[in-house]
């Protein structure tokens, strides 16, 4: 496809498909794919699991926006998959709406706990049963559509990722960035 100016972003809750869509996306363009955790596991060498065990979210949310920076200053266009709190915290969704097209991968909260209730590595999740699960999802993702629904445009993220990639590629030949 051509015209393609801005990196693009994903946004979305976790368990929205953010990393499958994402490398999917970045082959159907022929450019480069990042997942911001993968990228922030690499730098630190240790996993994002890690990482909240010994330094507190708070410290992950720094990496996260030093890593997100980084990422967004290359040169080179890539798809970029952001951690589903990324756009939340120090400002990043202003950064991202700045400096790319994001793409907020929707879905609802009863889809989301069906992906998501036997996850052992997202250190938010771990320790609640699927009821607890579902209030914690309802909760915060109440809290964070306000900054993912500043996305350039959002995608009702529920059908086969084929589907998606087509419909991602028809709204980027649209939205003309
Ligand atoms: C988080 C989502 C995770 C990861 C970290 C925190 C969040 O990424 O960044 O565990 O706050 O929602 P995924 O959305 O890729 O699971």
């Amino acid at each position: 496809m051509e015209g393609i100016r801005s990196h693009i972003v994903l946004v979305g809750f976790m368990g929205s498909g953010k990393s499958t869509i994402g490398r999917l996306l970045a082959g159907a363009l022929e450019i480069d794919f990042v997942d911001v955790d993968n990228y922030i596991e690499a730098q630190e060498n240790r996993s994002i699991k890690d990482i909240f065990l010994h330094e507190g979210e708070s410290e992950f949310r720094k990496m996260e926006t030093v890593a997100l920076k980084t990422i967004l200053s290359r040169e080179g266009l890539s798809v970029i998959a952001t951690g589903g709190g990324a756009p939340c915290f120090n400002n990043n969704m202003k950064l991202i709406v700045d400096s790319s097209v994001s793409i907020y991968l929707k879905v609802g909260k009863v889809r989301l706990v069906e992906r998501l209730k036997n996850d052992n590595q997202r250190p938010l999740l771990q320790n609640k049963n699927e009821t607890e699960l579902l209030s914690y999802v309802k909760n915060i993702l109440q809290e964070r559509e306000q900054f993912y629904r500043r996305s350039t445009f959002t995608l009702r993220a529920i059908d086969p990722p084929e589907v998606l990639i087509r419909r991602i590629m028809k709204n980027l030949t649209k939205t003309n960035r």
